[in-house]
């Protein structure tokens, strides 16, 4: 396998720390680049992170001594030296749209863990699991774009990447219809510490700016279809979600209920979890879980603390399914989310990119 070059823009965050992290372990990937701010520019990558490296395993020794560049300024000989970037910036939304389409234009594919471009209708927004077909659309974004090579793909929001595995698998044979969703999300999807945000021992904050709506929202556009060259909607399941900030360090916890058209039996549900797996396990994929969804029979799992890594924190776990008396079902569902549902699930989309020949 050809190794592709890889840099990371706002390589010095908690996410691009993490990116940073997984590239200097990965099979395809070289880091080649890192850039952030202008703050940063012109500071080797061990200086810049000094004081706060969040990762628990120490700076690659792939990293210490590259030289940091600005995202901003250094566009051109940033894409001369990659096949490819992933994107961490911390900025305003219009500045981030703007930051990774120039890096498209100047034909260097980008694949971003940012919101921004999460809803443009001809930037894919991916679970390779679920929807990789979705990539079709990246023939209609460089035609807009004007470019031969250079896209923008952007993975899903972290709160979701749990329980929307575990609805995928049972929506069009039994006809999910509505869903209600209580998440339980870990301090580091706010790039905190208990360290760095000690109000949250001992505390649930019943309030996460900007993700309910993402939590109801997003699922519809996975479960989308390309048309026109743009993705369109799915109109249904409807979901409700209100999610809490609760004190872990990680893992995002979510309870669900769901109600079906054509109700499937307990032993049909489990089945299908068991069954499920996609072009990522399909194609070998060297971050792809083995199993994607693994189902605890034990009434007090899944636990985050316990559960979180399955399968190096890509896959998802799955327990306490019954009936319920208002929904057909309960259960529920935990990821890792700054592994499967950040930084992994963007490395997980580039490989599923490069196997498909987008970065060629
Ligand atoms: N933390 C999470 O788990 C999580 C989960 C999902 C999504 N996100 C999103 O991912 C992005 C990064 O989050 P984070 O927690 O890693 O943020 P962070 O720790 O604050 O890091 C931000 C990064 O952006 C860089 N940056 C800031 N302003 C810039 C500019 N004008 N030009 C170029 N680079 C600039 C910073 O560089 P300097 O070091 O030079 O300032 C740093 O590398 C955010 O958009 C966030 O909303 C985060």
């Amino acid at each position: 396998m050809k190794k592709y070059k890889v840099g990371v823009i706002g390589a010095t965050g908690m996410v691009g720390q993490r990116f940073v992290t997984l590239i200097s372990q990965h099979p395809w990937f070289e880091l080649t680049e890192v850039a952030a701010s202008r703050r940063s520019a012109g500071k080797t990558y061990e200086d810049a992170v000094n004081g706060r490296w969040m990762m628990k395993v120490p700076v690659p020794d792939c990293a210490k001594a590259l030289v940091l560049r600005s995202a901003e300024d250094d566009i051109a000989e940033i894409t001369a030296n990659v096949d490819f970037v992933f994107s961490a910036v911390d900025m305003k939304k219009d500045e981030i749209r703007a930051l990774e389409e120039a890096y498209a234009k100047a034909e260097c594919p980008v694949v971003s863990n940012n919101s921004a471009h999460r809803w443009t209708e001809d930037v894919p927004m991916v679970v390779p699991e679920i929807n990789p077909e979705h990539l079709a659309v990246i023939e209609s974004q460089r035609r807009r774009l004007g470019t031969r090579r250079g896209f923008i793909a952007v993975k899903s929001n972290c709160s979701l990447q749990s329980y929307v595995p575990a609805l995928h698998p049972l929506k069009d044979e039994f006809g999910l219809s509505k869903a209600l969703v209580c998440t339980y999300q870990a301090i580091s999807g706010a790039g905190k510490t208990f360290e760095t945000f000690p109000d949250i021992v001992d505390n649930v904050i019943p309030y996460i700016g900007g993700e309910e709506e993402k939590s109801e929202q997003e699922p519809l556009k996975l479960w989308g279809k390309v048309e026109g060259g743009r993705i369109v909607t799915a109109s249904s399941p409807s979901i409700t979600a209100q999610c809490f900030r609760v004190a872990c360090s990680d893992g995002h916890m979510a309870a669900v209920f769901a109600s079906f058209d054509k109700k499937p039996t307990m032993e049909e549900i489990k089945d299908r979890w068991a069954s499920f797996s996609g072009e990522p396990q399909r194609l070998g994929l060297p971050s792809a879980p083995k199993q994607f969804i693994h189902y605890f029979e034990e009434d007090n799992r899944p636990q985050t603390k316990l559960d979180r890594m399955m399968e190096n924190g890509m896959a998802v776990s799955v327990g306490r399914l019954r009936p319920d008396t208002q929904y057909d079902y309960k259960f529920v569902c935990l990821s890792h989310n700054t592994l499967r549902g950040a930084a992994g699930g963007a490395v997980l989309l580039a490989e599923l990119l490069c196997a498909k020949g987008y970065m060629d």
